[in-house]
């Protein structure tokens, strides 16, 4: 153990990784083939900058992701708890939204004009998260822009108040965080269009008093905010942290957010149905329509009336929410699939029972080894965190990672066929993740962890 005597030391992990990046060269020639021809016309190498930030030399190339089983060219197969990073959370093309998509798909793609079940869809999603009115998106990110947008338009006010270590998609003015108690443009963006954190404040997470006093002037248009941070280690709310969140923001009239696209993770109608949050939107994209590109917004029966009360004076096609592709005949059918056959009690059961085995066992080998670690967990969503205990805010657990570990750690099991999301220390359950398959991960983890205390 080295570092404060919380990981194992610098040089073990150095060792380790460099040996399991020759092992994964070694394995993955066809990769590494594809992988040079790619580089010719995609910027590096990849379609989408994302991909190169695994630990691995360079990614694997899918051939098949059913269930939950990944196929590479080289021919291995992997027990996925990364799941797309949530966008496939209910599994690889769940068989309910496949053929929905194969019977619309012969029916046309895109039209701009409302499919005819569009109706039981609305019906659905107001049923499953509690909120009456609903848009539908291409993105969580454009979901949570529209968002915003809307608060703004209908309070007046040009702030929004986020916290620090969230993330939300690419929406500029959430791309900040909390520099000395100031907010600041969060590092590495590639062009932001100005001063990113200049109409956003920024707080700790569970911070009521700091929440006060950002919202007292009254010029804060919405509170955008996960149920949970999930994007910087796991941050859960304190007791009592959400009804004072809701008490604060209605007494400054500010409307409430509350973004579900990982926390969906929790039940059927996410956090917001599990713990009676009162949210005037709601957003939940990625795993929504079973992993096809689709995104949804809610709001309260009280914001749609303002919204409707206000003069219609803009330029057709210039509202700045939404884009062409928004709520397409294709993305109709995957969501309405997935609400009504997939996002079931049984499929969440069997979700949280694996995670459930999940948390336990790593519970176990911690004590084992020794390792003063925690795991956290909102649902079907397992965190291991480095830290002796869980963290109150974004601060607290970006501090106690330890990237270069997660690292090594991630790349063994990648090279024993186990994946997991890079950048995170998550683990995601499908409905079809066998327990054989938790146990695998625990073996792995806890082969890798013996090996670095040698
Ligand atoms: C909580 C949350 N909201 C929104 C997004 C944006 O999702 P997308 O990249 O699909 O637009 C993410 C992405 O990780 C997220 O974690």
């Amino acid at each position: 153990m080295s570092g404060a005597a919380r990981g194992p030391a610098a040089a073990a992990i150095a060792a380790l990784q460099e040996r399991e990046r020759r092992t994964f060269a070694r394995a993955h020639p066809q990769a590494a083939e594809l992988m040079q021809q790619s580089e010719r016309h995609w910027q590096g190498g990849v379609p989408f900058h994302w991909m190169r930030d695994w630990p691995m030399p360079y990614p694997v190339f899918v051939r098949s992701a059913v269930g939950a089983t990944l196929h590479d060219v080289d021919g291995y197969a992997y027990d996925d708890f990364c799941l797309g990073d949530t966008g496939a959370m209910f599994g690889h093309s769940p068989p309910p939204v496949a053929r929905a998509l194969a019977r619309q798909a012969a029916q046309g793609l895109t039209a701009m004009l409302p499919g005819e079940r569009v109706a039981g869809t609305g019906t659905l999603l107001a049923a499953r998260f509690g909120l009456p009115c609903w848009q539908m998106t291409q993105t969580a990110t454009d979901a949570n822009r529209s968002a915003l947008r809307l608060a703004r338009s209908v309070t007046g006010r040009s702030e929004v108040l986020v916290f620090d270590g969230c993330y939300h998609g690419t929406v500029d003015e959430t791309l900040v965080c909390l520099v000395d108690g100031q907010p600041r443009a969060r590092a590495g963006q590639r062009g932001p269009p100005g001063d990113a954190a200049a109409h956003t404040r920024v707080i700790d997470f569970n911070d009521l008093a700091a929440l006060e006093a950002a919202l007292a002037d009254g010029r804060v248009a919405a509170v955008l905010c996960e149920p949970a941070l999930t994007n910087m280690g796991m941050v859960l709310p304190q007791p009592g942290f959400h009804a004072a969140l809701r008490r604060l923001t209605r007494r400054y009239g500010t409307l409430l957010v509350i973004d579900e696209t990982h926390t969906l993770s929790a039940g059927p109608g996410g956090c917001t149905r599990r713990d009676g949050l009162e949210p005037d939107l709601f957003v939940c994209g990625k795993a929504i329509a079973g992993g096809m590109p689709c995104a949804v917004y809610g709001m309260s029966a009280e914001l749609r009336a303002r919204i409707e009360a206000m003069p219609a004076n803009a330029e057709h096609g210039h509202s700045g929410l939404g884009t062409t592709l928004s709520a397409n005949l294709l993305a109709l059918a995957a969501l309405e699939a997935c609400l009504a056959e997939v996002m079931t009690d049984a499929t969440f059961g069997h979700m949280e029972t694996q995670a459930l085995r999940l948390e336990q066992g790593l519970l176990e080998l911690l004590a084992r080894r020794s390792l003063p670690w925690h795991v956290q967990r909102i649902g079907a969503r397992v965190e291991l965190g480095f830290g002796p205990a869980p963290a109150r805010n974004g601060r607290e657990s970006a501090a106690a990672m330890l990237p270069e570990l997660e690292r090594t750690l991630h790349l063994y099991l990648l090279n024993r066929g186990v994946l997991l999301t890079p950048f995170h220390n998550m683990m995601l359950l499908s409905p079809q993740t066998a327990p054989a398959a938790v146990d695998r991960l625990l073996n792995h983890l806890e082969a890798a962890l013996v090996e670095l205390a040698r």
